[in-house]
């Protein structure tokens, strides 16, 4: 089977930019280990401090976020890094050519239940200009990214990732430690009959989506003309990782709750990678208004409305925005 540091050099990555990813992959084997051993090794349950978003922090984002913050630093390859887990940028190589966003581990609160986590990632070029400390560079729209990807830690370890030429899927080889491409070239099925949404947030929803998913709800009895039917892991990464396989959407809107959120995923570390490697798999990506990529950010942790999947049903549910 292909090894991962193959198909990058097939894809046309440059050599830095393989090591970098490499590097990164070292320390997820290392996050997926630790996650493995869960209450062996006493990690699971949450610590006493909140992380800059207002979220208690699990004892898993804190470890998973130190090894991911130690061997990048640790590299050279990385001028800074930006973090869920972090309130601000992290300077590292004042000479380092890339900076690197990521959710040490997406949907935490699934580690008290032996459920899907994983840590999301996406990788830009450091400007030169830059100061390894100053924000702004860190604010380039999703179409600047250069490799992006997560690793799902579920009964295998496995690793979605692009570098713009398509979306590949990798399993751990635990026996020595690979990631073996498992899945090259995945394709998002155009059409689907399955959507995941948060659905106790009903009630929150702007108009559009109401009517968008009540038509779904209605199934064979409503305006679709078929039935549909509804998946929620609570872990971006999770329910990313089916619509990759079998089709799907995705949709994480936004709602009234709090006026000042726009959404509640964050389009740095969570929003951007997972449209980069949805578009790459033909689905489509959207906020409702514009496409994910597209968007300039303002803040590192800036949220906004995720709208991702199969080609056809997103534009299905994008026509309900129009109206
Ligand atoms: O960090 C965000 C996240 O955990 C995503 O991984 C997941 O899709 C979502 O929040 C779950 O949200 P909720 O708590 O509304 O189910």
């Amino acid at each position: 089977m292909k090894r991962l540091n193959s198909q990058l050099q097939d894809d046309g990555a440059p050599l830095e930019l393989i090591l970098l990813i490499r590097t990164l992959l070292a320390g997820c084997k290392e996050i997926s280990f630790r996650v493995s051993q869960g209450a062996l090794a006493g990690v699971l349950g949450s610590t006493l401090s909140e992380n800059v978003q207002g979220e208690t922090q699990k004892k898993l984002d804190v470890i998973s976020n130190q090894i991911l913050k130690d061997i990048l630093i640790d590299s050279g390859y990385v001028k800074a890094l930006s973090s869920e887990e972090e309130d601000d940028v992290v300077p590292c190589n004042p000479d380092g050519k890339y900076l690197v966003s990521f959710d040490p581990l997406d949907g935490s609160s699934n580690t008290d239940i032996n459920s899907l986590i994983g840590t999301i990632f996406s990788i830009t070029h450091a400007p030169q200009w830059m100061d390894p400390d100053d924000p702004s560079a860190f604010l380039q729209p999703g179409t600047q990214i250069v490799a992006a990807g997560y690793v799902l830690y579920g009964p295998s370890a496995m690793l979605a990732m692009t570098t713009g030429k398509g979306t590949h899927l990798y399993t751990l080889d635990k026996t020595h430690g690979g990631f073996l491409l498992t899945k090259p070239n995945i394709q998002v099925p155009q059409d689907t009959n399955e959507y995941a949404i948060n659905a106790s947030n009903q009630r929150h929803w702007e108009e559009n989506m109401q009517e968008y998913v009540g038509d779904l709800l209605a199934g064979t009895d409503g305006p679709r003309g078929k039935d549909f039917n509804m998946r929620w892991v609570a872990a971006m990464v999770g329910d990313i990782h089916r619509v990759l396989c079998r089709g799907g959407v995705f949709l994480y809107p936004k709602d009234a709750r709090d006026p000042d959120k726009d959404g509640k995923l964050r389009l740095l570390y969570e929003a951007n990678p997972m449209a980069f490697l949805i578009e790459q798999a033909g689905g489509l990506a959207s906020t409702g208004k514009k496409r994910i990529m597209e968007v300039m950010p303002t803040d590192i942790h800036q949220r906004i409305p995720v709208l991702i999947g199969s080609k056809n049903e997103i534009e299905t549910c994008l026509e309900y925005y129009q109206k």
